[in-house]
């Protein structure tokens, strides 16, 4: 047997088989190959989200001890390095002893070395030998709560557990939810016993 006949028939004529790689998605999935309802953008599918799985409560409500921990974000946010993206962020991580660790988005020319406010208290709060918190207030200057990204509720989710997640802006506390409501099926250290 020839190279060339060797080859041709490692590879099978695949004529008539020809679906792009997301038809074979919509297939494996149970939906019409080439259904036009099922081809709606990521910005289509985030509006129908919306806000729905998550409640975020707290009107007039904010207590004195949650103002004072968006106070504690709020100063670290003026800390901010944003030089990229210009939106400062602070964040302050309440321990179970009441001491209250701040952090601030720290930005990078490289961007993808960015850290959030979120994560800059965590690390700075374990590398200090805190193990057990309460609560964790973020700051942004935005009307709308500006939540905890995917790595950084993962990263709280590891260290804090199930903690309330104080959202506020230059005005004060807006929303309050927990991070359960957040992240409602984490892949945590349990899978892996
Ligand atoms: N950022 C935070 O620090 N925390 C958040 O909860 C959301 C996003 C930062 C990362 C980056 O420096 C900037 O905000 C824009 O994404």
């Amino acid at each position: 047997m020839s190279g060339s006949e060797n080859r041709t028939n490692r590879v099978p004529d695949r004529k008539g088989d020809r679906r792009k790689g997301s038809d074979r998605r919509n297939v494996a999935a149970g939906r019409s190959a080439s259904g036009t309802s099922e081809r709606r953008s990521g910005s289509d599918r985030r509006d129908e989200a919306s806000w729905q799985p998550v409640s975020i409560e707290l009107g007039s409500s904010a207590s004195d001890s949650d103002v004072a921990l968006v106070a504690a974000a709020t100063d670290a946010r003026t800390r901010a390095q944003a030089h990229y993206s210009h939106f400062k962020v602070g964040a302050a991580l309440e321990t179970a002893d009441g001491q209250v660790i701040s952090g601030c988005n720290i930005e990078n020319a490289t961007y993808g070395l960015t850290l959030c406010a979120e994560r800059v208290a965590l690390v700075k709060a374990l590398s200090d030998g805190h193990s057990v918190f309460t609560r964790i207030a973020v700051v942004a200057d935005t009307d709308s709560p500006t939540p905890p990204c995917g790595p950084c509720r993962q990263l709280l989710w590891e260290y804090c557990g199930d903690i309330d997640i104080i959202l506020g802006n230059l005005n004060g506390p807006t929303g309050r939810l927990r991070l359960s409501a957040l992240l409602p099926m984490p892949f945590d250290r349990r899978l892996l016993e």
